[in-house]
């Protein structure tokens, strides 16, 4: 019985090995490379709205919020939250438009060969298909302009924007007048 015990062990023992392996590989590829940076208290979010750019300083974030209540059936908005029928939107200002590898955008998408910025997100969600033909994101567009104000201040705070790394960039570019 002693010896069965073993042999079965011995036998199970490098299975369980394999199975370890392939599970911490696959594990580790869906890893995002770099740890997020921790999300923002909301002490550091009011902060970080008053310091927006007009007019996404007044933004109203509860606005915001649920306005993204019609993108999130499509959209993750979480470090490393998987792509649905749309991208995950962590890190989107900032981001080349169509850019992450594991998401299958369409050639308008993937081609447009712009960086996400306020500017183009309003133009995007006023009229998806307009703004971009060819696109296959299958949303009417939020007409109305304060709901995009909010919805891109929410964005703002929610998707790991960094100010220093766009708009201070961009700044940083734009001819002195
Ligand atoms: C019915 C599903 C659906 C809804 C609702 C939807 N989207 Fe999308 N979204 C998509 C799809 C699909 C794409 C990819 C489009 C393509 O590849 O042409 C996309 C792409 C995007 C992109 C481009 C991302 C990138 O990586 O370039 C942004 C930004 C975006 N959506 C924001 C929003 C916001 C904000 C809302 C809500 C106001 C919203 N979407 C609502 C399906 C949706």
């Amino acid at each position: 019985m002693r010896s069965l015990l073993a042999l079965s062990a011995a036998l199970i023992a490098p299975l369980a090995l394999v199975a370890c392996g392939d599970a911490s590989t696959s594990a580790a590829d869906e890893a995002p490379k770099a740890p997020p940076p921790p999300a923002p208290t909301e002490a550091e979010k009011v902060a970080m709205l008053a310091a927006l750019p007009a007019p996404y300083d007044a933004g109203d974030l509860e606005n915001g919020r649920r306005a993204f209540a019609r993108c999130r059936s499509c959209h993750t908005i979480t470090p490393g939250g998987p792509n649905m029928a749309g991208p995950n939107l962590y890190g989107v200002f900032g981001r080349q438009a169509g850019a992450l590898d594991k998401y299958g955008y369409s050639h308008a998408l993937r081609s447009a060969g712009f960086t996400w910025d306020a500017d183009k997100l309003d133009h995007w969600l006023e009229n998806p298909r307009t703004f971009l033909p060819g696109n296959k994101m299958t949303f009417a567009g939020l007409r109305d302009a304060t709901d995009r104000r909010d919805v891109i201040a929410f964005l703002k705070m929610e998707t790991g924007y960094k100010p220093e790394t766009t708009e201070a960039a961009a700044a940083a570019t734009a001819p002195a007048s």
